[in-house]
C-alpha cells in the first residue's frame, strides 16, 4: 500500500501515478481544502487516462484520502512531497516512523535537502531513500532515485520497482548537490548569467544562440524566468552552501540584483523579458535559407575532428570547391589546434575554441563557433576586433549564409556563447560521472528526460569531440585564470586515451 504526504501540486499527481499503477494509494495533507483540491486533481487524471483507454474506469477507487497522519499507519511505502523546509520533513520522517512501524519504506521528492539529513530523523535510516518527481509528475517520463549514506539496496531497489510500475525511466543519483539531474543542468543558467555578466552577449542573444544553435527548446534566460529567479537564486546559493563554496556553482550577482529589484520572471510580469498579456515575450525566431549558392566558388576548410569534417560536408553540398592549397576565396580554420594562416589575402575565419580571436594574435581574422553535428544548427556565431576588416566579415556572413546558417555577431572569447555553455555541461557532467554521482547513461537520461535538452552531455561530448571541448574549457582557463573553467580531470583522461566518457 502507497502512502502519499503533501496533495499540492506533486503530491497529487505522485498519488495519481500510484492509483494507475495499480496500487491502493492514501492520500493525506493536514489542510482539508488542499486534501479536497488534491484528491479531486488525481481523479480527474485518472478519470482522463480511462477515457483514453490507458487504465481501467475503477482506478480511482483505488485512492483514498486521509485526515490524519495516523490514518497511513498499513502503508508500506509512504511518498513525502510537503512543503520543502528540512524542519517540517524531518519532523514528518520521525512522525512517520511512529505511525507506520519500523519496516516501513520512507521516500522524499525533495529536489534539494540532502536525503542522508532526512533518513537522519527516521527510526530506520537504512529504510529511507530518495524519490525525485519532476513536474508534473503525470506527464514528465523520469524518476530519479536517490541513494542517501544510509539507504539500504532493499530500499532503493524498491524504489526502482516503483517507480517503473508508474512507468517512468529510472535513473539513480548518489545524494549531493541537486543530485544528478539538476547538478548536471547547472551550467546552463550559471553560464549563460556569466556571459551577461561579461557582457559577451545580450540576453536574447544568448537565448537565440542556444536555440538554433544549439536546438534547445529554451534558452537559460526564458527558463529562469519560467522556473522563477527567485527559486534559482535559492538553488545556487544552497549549491554552494552544500558544497563549501565550489567556484561552478557560486550564484550571479545578476540574481541577487533581479531578485532584490523584484524582477521574478513571469510571475511577477517581469524577469529578464517582460510578460505582458496579449503580447509575446519575444519575437519569433528567424529561418535562414537552404543551403546553396556556392556556384563553384573554392574555399579551403582546415582542420581535424567532427566540425571541420561537417563544415566540409557543409560546404561541399551547398556547391563550394574545396582545395587543400593554393589559392582560394577563403579560408577558414576550424581545426581545434589552430594552424599558421596560409600566405595570401583570403579572408580568414578561425574557430574560437582554444583562444578567442585577439588571443590567437590573428588581427584581420573573423572568429566563429559553431557545433557539430550541423544537422540541427541554423546558426552560426561570429565575431570581430575592431581591427577586423569589413569585407572579412561581410564574406563570413556570406560564407555561412550559403551553408544555411544566420549569424550572430557576440563578443570575443574561447567557446563564444554555445560552446562556453555547451563545454561547461560536458564538464560538470565528467565531475559528476567521475564522483559517482550516477552512470554516463543516467546523466544522458536524465538530463534529456528531466530536463528536456536535445541531447544529454555525454552524447555532446560524443558530437563535438572531447578535444574540442577540452580546448573550450583549456582557452577559458588560460585567458581567465577562474577555477570555474578547470576541466575534470575524467575529462583529460578520456580525451588523452581517446576513449568515450562512457568508458
Ligand atoms: N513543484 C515542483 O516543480 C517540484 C518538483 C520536484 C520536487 N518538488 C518538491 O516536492 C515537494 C512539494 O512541492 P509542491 O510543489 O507539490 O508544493 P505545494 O506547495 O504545491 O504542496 C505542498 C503541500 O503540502 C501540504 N503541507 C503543508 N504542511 C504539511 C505537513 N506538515 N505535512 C504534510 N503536508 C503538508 C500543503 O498543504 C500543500 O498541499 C517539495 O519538497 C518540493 O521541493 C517540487
Amino acid at each position: 500500500m502507497l502512502g502519499v504526504v503533501g496533495a499540492g501540486t506533486m503530491g497529487a499527481g505522485i498519488a495519481q501515478l500510484g492509483a494507475a499503477a495499480g496500487m491502493r494509494t492514501l492520500l493525506h495533507d493536514p489542510v482539508p481544502e488542499a486534501l479536497e483540491r488534491g484528491m479531486a486533481g488525481a481523479r480527474r487524471g485518472l478519470a482522463k487516462w480511462a477515457e483514453k483507454g490507458r487504465l481501467g474506469e475503477n482506478a480511482g477507487d483505488l485512492l483514498e484520502p486521509v485526515s490524519s497522519l495516523d490514518g497511513l499507519a498499513p502503508c508500506d511505502l509512504v511518498i513525502e512531497a510537503a512543503p520543502e523546509r528540512p524542519d517540517l520533513k524531518r519532523d514528518l520522517f520521525g512522525a512517520l516512523s511512529l505511525v507506520c512501524g519500523d519496516d516501513v519504506v520512507l521516500a522524499t521528492n525533495t529536489s534539494s535537502i540532502p536525503v542522508t539529513s532526512l533518513a537522519g530523523a527516521a527510526a530506520r535510516p537504512e529504510n529511507v531513500v530518495g524519490m525525485h518527481f519532476f513536474n508534473p509528475p503525470p506527464l514528465m517520463p523520469l524518476l530519479e532515485v536517490i541513494r542517501a549514506e544510509q539507504s539500504s539496496d532493499r530500499v532503493v531497489e524498491l524504489a526502482q520497482e516503483v517507480g517503473r510500475a508508474m512507468g517512468k525511466d529510472v535513473i539513480v543519483a548518489a545524494d549531493g548537490p541537486g543530485f544528478l539531474v539538476n547538478r548536471c543542468g547547472r551550467p546552463f543558467s550559471a553560464e549563460g548569467l556569466r556571459l551577461l555578466q561579461e557582457r559577451a552577449a545580450t540576453h536574447e542573444q544568448i537565448d537565440r544562440v542556444c536555440r538554433l544553435g544549439g536546438g534547445f527548446r529554451m534558452g537559460p534566460f526564458e527558463l529562469m524566468d519560467l522556473v522563477g529567479i527567485d527559486v534559482g537564486f535559492e538553488v545556487a546559493r544552497s549549491f554552494t552552501e552544500l558544497s563549501f563554496g565550489e567556484p561552478r556553482w557560486r550564484p550571479s550577482p545578476i540574481q541577487a540584483r533581479m531578485v532584490a529589484a523584484g524582477r521574478l520572471g513571469r510571475k511577477s510580469g517581469r524577469g529578464y523579458y517582460d510578460y505582458v498579456e496579449g503580447s509575446p515575450y519575444r519575437r519569433d525566431d528567424p529561418e535562414p535559407s537552404e543551403p546553396g549558392g556556392g556556384d563553384g566558388t573554392a574555399v579551403s576548410i582546415l582542420g581535424d575532428g567532427p566540425l571541420a569534417d561537417a563544415l566540409r560536408e557543409r560546404a561541399r553540398c551547398a556547391g563550394f570547391e574545396l582545395r587543400d592549397g593554393g589559392p582560394t576565396e577563403l579560408v577558414v580554420d576550424a581545426g581545434t589546434r589552430p594552424q599558421p594562416s596560409p600566405p595570401g589575402g583570403a579572408p580568414l575565419l578561425v574557430l574560437c575554441a582554444r583562444t578567442s580571436l585577439v588571443g590567437r594574435g590573428e588581427q584581420g581574422a573573423v572568429g566563429f563557433h559553431l557545433l557539430p553535428p550541423l544537422g540541427n544548427a541554423r546558426l552560426v556565431e561570429l565575431t570581430r576586433l575592431p581591427v577586423t576588416q569589413r569585407f572579412a566579415a561581410e564574406a563570413a556572413e556570406e560564407f555561412f549564409a550559403k551553408l544555411g546558417l544566420l549569424a550572430e555577431w557576440v563578443e570575443d572569447a574561447p567557446g563564444l556563447v554555445l560552446g562556453r555553455i555547451v563545454c561547461q555541461l560536458v564538464n560538470e557532467a565528467a565531475f559528476a560521472i567521475a564522483e559517482g554521482v550516477g552512470s554516463a547513461e543516467d546523466v544522458d537520461t536524465g538530463v534529456t528526460l528531466g530536463l528536456s535538452h536535445p541531447r544529454g552531455p555525454v552524447a555532446w561530448s560524443e558530437a563535438i569531440g572531447l578535444d574540442h571541448v577540452l580546448a573550450v574549457l583549456d582557452g577559458l582557463w588560460q585567458e581567465r585564470r577562474e577555477e570555474r573553467y578547470r576541466a575534470a580531470p575524467l575529462l583529460r583522461r578520456a580525451a588523452s586515451l581517446g576513449r568515450s566518457l562512457r568508458e
